[in-house]
């Protein structure tokens, strides 16, 4: 079965950001995840040699400013999945990014991390006994000079290259992220890897920057993954600074119903006219909600596909059905994250 839930309009989009920025078309290598499976995970960079490495990992960081939504649950479920492959994972807070760029200060972060994102990822199913988890602020010595080393080796030129307008703070948040990307090869750490960075498109700058720099430092070049966008629930993007874009993991179940209910759809103006033509999935936010987290599968999936381009099911009764499992989806996930704040405490990571 051939599963493309987005109309073509999209898919162009990002064949055009494929071509410009070198990203590769992601291949169907059968990996039985459904972000890989429905294209969810469109492009990436060298993930044919983290997937046939012996040695590898996975690797993303965790800032600490704002709600954790909907968006951010598409990197943790790709580290589930990696996990559950019995691949070593890693995950930082990166706080230092919080501090300079959006002047975030420790005991914000530090709540954050603790009472809001990790029991969200442990709720979501990350393993932190096997899992590398530290703060920016709080890792040993060698990651700091080798970040400071970092900082010798590139011009600024090279760095508005990549990023265009900077500030002495995006550049100190840069730096010390491709230090998170490349230190775990330090003979310090675990020495020369495949590191896997599953991202959204926006952090192919970053990508791209570590890669550079491992080859001048004779590391293993980083491997990516690119994912689609998370769109806003009013269109748009996903973004925490419009709250009415998102559900939140801390939402209340009523609250995320009810946001779940008001989002947009590709229903048409009338039911006569979306009887006859159908709904535009394109469009439609509701859609992507089930094709990202909420349809129990593929079949399922398809099925709502069908009934409604073929216009047999309306916006009204689709929405219901998402309402309804976004409700179960919050209320188990609200249990977990519970549980799970008692795990954190003992977890030594701001030391
Ligand atoms: N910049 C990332 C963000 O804004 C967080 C981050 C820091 C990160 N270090 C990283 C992501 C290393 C991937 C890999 O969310
Ligand atoms: Fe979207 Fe469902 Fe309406 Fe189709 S029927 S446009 S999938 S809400």
């Amino acid at each position: 079965m051939e599963l493309n839930p987005w109309g073509s309009s999209t898919i162009k989009d990002y064949d055009k950001l494929t071509r410009e920025f070198g990203i590769q078309k992601m291949p169907n290598l059968g990996i039985s995840n459904r972000y890989f499976r429905r294209g969810i995970i469109f492009g990436h960079r060298d993930f044919d040699k983290f997937w046939n490495a012996d040695k590898r990992s996975v690797l993303t960081g965790i800032m600490p400013s704002g709600p954790m939504h909907l968006g951010h649950k598409m990197v943790v479920d790709q580290c589930v999945f990696y996990q559950s492959l019995g691949i070593k994972t890693r995950v930082l807070i990166a706080d230092i990014e919080a501090r300079v760029t959006r002047g975030i200060s420790k005991e914000q972060a530090q709540k954050l991390a603790l009472e809001e994102y990790l029991p969200n990822w442990i709720a979501l199913g990350l393993d932190p006994k096997k899992a590398d988890i530290y703060a920016q602020t709080n890792r040993s010595v060698p990651y700091y000079s080798f970040y400071s080393l970092l900082s010798g080796r590139i011009t600024l030129n090279e760095m508005s290259a990549v990023y265009g307008n900077l500030t002495p703070g995006k550049i100190t948040s840069a730096l010390v992220q491709m230090g998170d990307i490349l230190h775990p090869q330090l003979p310090e750490y675990d020495g020369p890897e495949h590191v896997l960075v599953p991202v959204g498109a926006d952090q192919d700058p970053h990508i791209r920057l570590a890669r550079g720099f491992a080859e001048k430092e004779h590391l293993i070049k980083p491997s990516a993954t690119y994912h689609r966008f998370a769109t806003g629930l009013e269109g748009g993007k996903m973004s925490s600074s419009r709250e009415n874009s998102y559900i939140a993991l801390n939402d209340p179940a009523d609250v995320a119903v009810k946001k779940a209910s008001n989002a947009l759809t590709g229903g048409r103006n009338t039911a006569a006219e979306q009887k006859k033509k159908g709904g535009d999935i394109s469009k439609c936010v509701v859609y992507e909600l089930y094709a990202y987290h909420f349809a129990k599968s593929d079949k399922e999936l398809a099925e709502i596909r069908r009934k409604c381009t073929t216009g047999e099911m309306l916006c009204g009764e689709c929405k219901q059905m998402l309402a309804e499992r976004v409700g179960e989806f919050m209320s188990s996930l609200a249990k977990k994250r519970e549980r799970a704040k008692k795990e954190v405490g003992k977890m030594e990571i701001f030391r």
